[in-house]
């Protein structure tokens, strides 16, 4: 039998990588928590039902990507192609509104959409995320925006372009869709089969296109910032202001729509230059309709979320490496050494919790060596005969060189 493989747009994350992954994910934990936003957990599938009428019916990811099938119960199902439409369904289910005012959430998420796989783009992908529901002031509009932009700030990554737009409440954007149609009309026997559709159902969809005809057509198309009625332009005016207080650059996006319908006013991306075709590194807005459109009271909130696997080919792009290092790695040159090492180790991590890694190989102590400086260890302990003989162990600052003979009573110590 021909040896079976993954499927096509999904991998498999070995440990030499799945330790990059792991520190990560404690940073993103430490990095929401810090700002007061609490984990929620979503199940992998919901009632397709959620996702067509949060994303909406004329979207790629709905019309073309999502992972549906019926189940032998007659359930219309779906895995989870974004987390935020999930993530409103439990607000709603366990009357979080009611109990905070505000709440803020966040999340560490796989999703699932069937695009063509490249570079970037997977058909299973992570994400971390934040939601806040409850406010609709600018000042939370700059507070997620700011969350995502000091996120890659902190880890290094230097090249990024946030691009931002208003695409205005309801009211700006019935006026704003009635002007569309007008200027896409006098072309319509050009337009793909998805614009005509678009055109009736959702012009804004269009200025989303990726055909080359299309994107040009797009380029003189009105712009919707001439449409937002006042009170719109102030939120827009008040959250630019509070970006350029924090010293976040920005660029505005006339044209920024984002790929889901539920958006409404603050529409935003953080795109890398050195990520290729795929570039965007995070992307979110607000969906003030979106809870009560689901069921909910009407109810403010905003969100975003970022890709993990493009955040990781973005740090390998600027070369930032992420050291992690284990903090000791027991050297042992003969049985005996071997009973001492491991009792050593065993300590070690039980009395102060380091992370200590053994030979099981039985390796030469040149390999043993080699090997520790390979894993990055910061000390090494060396057990060898003459060690033995005088009860005590040579510890190696692996960094420095320096090395010491350390008495088996006072290793702990050392520590
Ligand atoms: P999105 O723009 O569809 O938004 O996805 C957010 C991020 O997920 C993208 O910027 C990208 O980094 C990553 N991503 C998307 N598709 C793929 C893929 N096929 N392969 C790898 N990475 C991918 C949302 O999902 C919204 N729920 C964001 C949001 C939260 N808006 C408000 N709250």
């Amino acid at each position: 039998m021909e040896a079976l493989k993954n499927i096509k747009g999904t991998k498999d994350i070995l440990p030499n990588e799945t330790l990059l992954w792991q520190w990560l994910e404690n940073n993103i934990h430490k990095f929401m928590q810090s700002y007061g936003y609490g984990e929620i957990r979503t199940p992998q599938f919901e009632n397709s039902i959620l996702f067509n009428r949060s994303i909406g019916l004329n979207t790629d990811i709905v019309s073309k990507e999502m992972y549906s099938w019926v189940d032998q119960g007659k359930n219309n199902l779906t895995l989870k192609p974004e987390a935020t439409a999930s993530v409103v369904r439990a607000y709603i289910q366990h009357n979080l509104g009611r109990q905070n005012r505000l709440n803020k959430l966040y999340y560490i998420d796989s999703l699932f959409r069937r695009e063509r796989p490249q570079k970037g783009r997977f058909r299973q992908f992570e994400q971390f995320g934040v939601e806040s529901i409850g406010s609709e002031f600018p000042e939370q509009d700059a507070e997620i925006i700011s969350m995502a932009y000091f996120f890659y700030k902190s880890l290094g990554i230097k090249n990024l372009t946030l691009k931002i737009n208003s695409i205005g409440s309801k009211d700006s954007r019935k006026k704003y869709k009635e002007e569309l149609v007008k200027y896409f009309k006098p072309h319509i026997d050009k337009l793909t089969a998805t614009s005509k559709t678009r055109l009736k159902d959702n012009p804004l969809r269009i200025l989303d296109t990726k055909v080359d005809f299309e994107k040009k057509l797009v380029k003189d198309a009105p712009i919707i910032i001439d449409y937002l009625s006042s009170k719109d332009k102030e939120h827009f005016k008040t959250v630019l202001s509070y970006l350029k207080e924090l010293d976040i650059d920005y660029q505005i996006d006339n044209h920024l729509v984002r790929g889901l319908d539920y958006y409404c006013k603050t529409v935003f991306e953080i795109q890398s230059d050195l990520l290729g075709s795929q570039s965007a590194l995070c992307g979110g807005g607000r969906y003030d309709y979106l809870i009560e459109d689901l069921g909910g009271d009407s109810t403010p909130a905003i969100g975003f979320a970022a890709g993990i696997e493009r955040l990781i080919l973005a740090l390998n792009k600027e070369k930032i490496n992420i050291d992690i290092p284990i903090d000791v790695y027991i050297i042992t040159i003969g049985e005996k050494s071997i009973i001492h090492g491991t009792k050593i180790a065993h300590h070690l991590r039980n009395k102060l919790g380091l992370i200590v890694v053994s030979d099981m190989l039985q390796k030469s102590m040149k390999s043993q060596m080699k090997e520790a400086n390979k894993l990055n260890a910061k000390f090494s302990i060396i057990i060898g005969d003459n060690e033995l003989q005088n009860n005590n162990v040579l510890i190696k600052d692996m960094l420095s060189g320096e090395q010491k003979n350390v008495n088996f009573d006072k290793i702990i110590d050392f520590f």
